[in-house]
């Protein structure tokens, strides 16, 4: 390889990394809350919070300074070892979770804790067959892949995918009631479909889904690892139809981000964790703990509901402006999962954002997502809103009366 070619940051990558991910040209190399800075000091608004990750922004202080503190202390214990970081992480966590479910598996990303709470479901049912949702996403392991319902993922890998997966159209409860046979072994939903476009189900479909999976003794799982952490507002999006899942899973912002995943089970299903189940060589490691103890303190006692709900509501009322706009189709905002979709491409105008100082994301070929952080400053949301309308309003003018095209 030549070493011209691995001069700078954007070379080094692209020369070395195998090429899976859809690249944005932009080194982001430091951050402040809600704000990233590339590596020639360029300020962005960050309204994607790197996918929720930085729930409570970017190098918080509170968290920072729990996760040096650990450093310093230890930052590696194996599950098969007690730790006191570990034993405080679960104590803090379970001040949410408790009401819902008995026993925690702490594992290393999304994908594995779906993986898990997959095998859960089998091992419990005896059964193979998984009803999932119309655009879900819930990973790309083989096992979260084959529930992910993009068909461009699978490419090439239709063959050693469970190929007893079936979709229901989301939102859909009598559909979903047709797909639940006596071979399902569990139905996984996310509650608010986020890489699937921000789709935000009707009124009761959780709680039918609960209805149908008890009925026909299945599992239900949800995956809250978009929608979970106070995302949506409540700390587990599924609270608002006040069901309770058999299982369900957090990652994203769970550790302010240091990785982790977590997944939940009520006492009935918590009978499949026998010695060996799942185990896993980082999992419940002390610095990700250290991280996650210092973001549940901080959702206890900082950043509650009402600050979620007081910034939906002027990202809402701002954003109400986009509604004339002929490119813009529909607005769809739950507590802090946000989605513009258009009707036209959203990566351009996604684009056209970053190039003004805004990061967004797009969700599917022509939504527009934003995923702040639960305490984005009204100051920053406001100064983002600037640059959307404006935004939005251009592209339109620039493509002219022939956008109007459904
Ligand atoms: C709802 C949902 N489930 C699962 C995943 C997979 O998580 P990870 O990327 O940590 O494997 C994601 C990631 O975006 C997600 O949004």
């Amino acid at each position: 390889m030549r070493m011209s070619s691995m001069e700078n940051i954007y070379d080094i990558e692209d020369n070395l990394l195998l090429k899976t991910y859809v690249k944005r040209r932009i080194a982001i190399v430091s951050g402040n809350g809600s704000e990233v800075y590339d590596e020639k000091g360029r300020r962005f608004i960050d309204l994607t919070s790197a996918y929720g990750v930085a729930l409570l922004g970017h190098s918080n202080p509170v968290i920072v300074e729990a996760i040096v503190n650990q450093l310093k202390k230890i930052s590696s214990c194996h599950g098969s070892f007690y730790n006191d970081a570990r034993a405080d992480f679960l104590r803090e966590i379970s001040y949410f979770t408790s009401r819902f479910f008995s026993r925690i598996l702490l594992v290393n990303s999304g994908a594995e804790s779906v993986d898990l709470a997959l095998k859960t479901a089998f091992k419990k049912t005896g059964r193979s067959k998984i009803v999932a949702a119309n655009r879900s996403f819930h990973g790309k392991t083989l096992a979260s892949l084959s529930v992910t319902w993009n068909p461009d993922y699978k490419k090439g890998l239709e063959h050693v995918l469970n190929n007893r997966v079936v979709f229901s159209e989301y939102g859909n409860e009598e559909d979903l009631k047709n797909k639940v046979d006596k071979d399902t072994a569990a139905i996984i939903l996310e509650p608010v479909q986020g890489e699937g476009g921000v789709r935000i189900p009707p009124e009761g479909y959780l709680k039918a889904a609960r209805e149908i999976a008890s009925d026909k003794g299945v599992l239900l799982i949800i995956d809250e690892i978009q929608s979970g952490m106070r995302r949506t507002g409540p700390f587990f999006a599924f609270e608002r139809e006040g069901i309770v899942p058999d299982v369900a899973m957090l990652a994203k912002g769970v550790a302010g981000g240091i990785p982790i995943g977590i997944t939940l089970f009520t006492e009935e299903v918590s009978t499949v964790g026998e010695t060996g189940f799942h185990t896993s060589t980082y999992g419940g490691n002390p610095l990700a703990c250290a991280a996650g103890a210092a973001t549940i303190r901080l959702l206890r006692e900082a950043v509650t509901e009402k600050d979620v709900e007081e910034r939906s509501r002027k990202f809402s009322n701002r954003l109400e402006e986009l509604k004339g706009l002929r490119i813009v189709r529909e607005v769809r905002i739950r507590g802090l999962m946000i989605g513009v979709e258009l009707r036209i491409r959203a990566k351009p105008v996604v684009d056209m954002l970053a190039d003004r100082g805004v990061l967004a994301l797009t969700a599917g070929p022509t939504v527009v997502r934003f995923l702040p952080a639960l305490n984005i400053p009204l100051s920053l949301i406001d100064e983002a809103c600037n640059v959307i309308i404006e935004t939005m309003r251009e592209y339109e003018s620039k493509l002219g009366s022939s956008t109007a095209t459904g």
